[in-house]
């Protein structure tokens, strides 16, 4: 599979939209006290091109955890998520930061909110790069969106179709 041009965001678009989004989590941390001990945890496979940019352009120290959720195939949600992975730390008492590729229909970041809600947290956010708030069926909202858009699937940076195109350094509308 090959990109289709123009990409809806290029490289560079998203390079700077990243850089902003790294500085107002980083001023928000600051702000409210947080920025000694952040624990980002990525969302296995889409977020992992995101928070590798995300967390160098944070001056706030981190670390960082991974989970996976498994419940999409092809370009249609199945609406029943399961955690296949779990981060390896215990997330009660911890600053943690969801870094999440898109928000859809909600499920996925919502079984995984709950899921790290139940271990107590002392605060628990949620980024993510891309947002269809359009296509929601359960209520979830990020606390630190890259980009808005409209019902589109899309591929790269990160993004899948069938496993394929997350290598892409833009994000392109998939091909009908
Ligand atoms: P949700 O559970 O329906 O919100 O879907 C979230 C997951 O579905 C994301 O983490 C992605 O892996 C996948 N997904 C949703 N929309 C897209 C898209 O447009 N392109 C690629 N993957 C998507
Ligand atoms: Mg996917």
């Amino acid at each position: 599979m090959r990109p289709l041009d123009p990409p809806l965001f290029s490289a560079d678009q998203i390079a700077r939209r990243v850089v902003e989004l790294a500085h107002e989590i980083d001023a928000d941390l600051e702000a409210k006290g947080r920025s000694g001990d952040l624990l980002l945890i990525a969302v296995l496979k889409g977020s992992v091109v995101f928070v590798a940019d995300l967390m160098r352009g944070m001056a706030t120290p981190v670390s960082i955890e991974f989970i996976r959720a498994r419940g999409y195939e092809g370009t249609e949600s199945s609406g029943n998520v399961e955690l296949t992975y779990l981060p390896e730390q215990s997330v009660a008492g911890r600053n943690v930061l969801l870094v999440e590729d898109i928000l859809d229909t909600g499920r996925t970041a919502d079984v995984i909110l709950q899921r790290l809600r139940a271990e107590g947290p002392a605060h628990l956010a949620l980024c993510a790069l891309l947002d269809k708030p359009s296509r929601r069926e359960v209520e979830v909202e990020a606390d630190y969106v890259g980009f808005t858009i409209d019902d589109f699937f899309v591929v790269g940076y990160g993004l899948d179709y069938n496993q394929q195109g997350r290598d892409w350094p833009a994000i392109h509308v998939l091909p009908e």
